[in-house]
């Protein structure tokens, strides 16, 4: 009787620490996902953007159909500096550190640009990567 109470107290704590082992591990992998997620998932470009490797690519590939020197929709170049920060007829197209108040940041966000079916849209990585760059200043060097 004894013997067996003892094997159950034994039983019992082995268990009780496969628990906590089992605790432990979600622990460090929940952790893991909470710090390196952003980063191994790609949704956090680091820092700071680079605006002739990162961002003006992506816009000349994208963009450039419709809003290059010689074709300028809307008197809007964006394949280069100049363009960039001189806007459109309508007025500047990025507000440095204001993305929201940015319509080219707009566009990208609510699809509109490049325009039905003329380009892919932006994808949530590629969104930030424009975030970001204008929340630093939209710095064109
Ligand atoms: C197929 C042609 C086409 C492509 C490609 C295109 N656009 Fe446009 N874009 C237009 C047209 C047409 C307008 C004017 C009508 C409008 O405002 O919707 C415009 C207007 C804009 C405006 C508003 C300018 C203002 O001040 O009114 C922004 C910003 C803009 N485009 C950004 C972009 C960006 C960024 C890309 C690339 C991701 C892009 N566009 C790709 C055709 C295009």
């Amino acid at each position: 009787m004894k013997h067996l109470r003892i094997l159950a107290h034994q039983q019992l704590t082995s268990l009780a620490s496969y628990r906590l082992l089992n605790a432990a591990v979600f622990c460090v992998v929940a952790f893991c996902i909470v710090a390196f997620g952003g980063v191994a998932f790609g949704t956090e470009p680091p820092s700071p953007i680079d605006f002739k490797k990162q961002v003006l690519p992506l816009l000349k590939e994208r963009c450039s159909k419709c809003h290059s020197e010689d074709v300028r929709i809307v008197g809007l170049t964006l394949t280069t500096a100049e363009g960039i920060k001189k806007g459109s007829q309508n007025g500047p197209v990025v507000i440095p550190q204001k993305a929201i108040d940015s319509p080219l940041y707009k566009r990208l966000k609510q699809e509109q640009m490049p325009p039905g079916g003329e380009g892919k849209v932006f994808d949530a990585q590629e969104l930030e990567l424009i975030r970001k760059w204008i929340e630093e200043g939209a710095k064109t060097e």
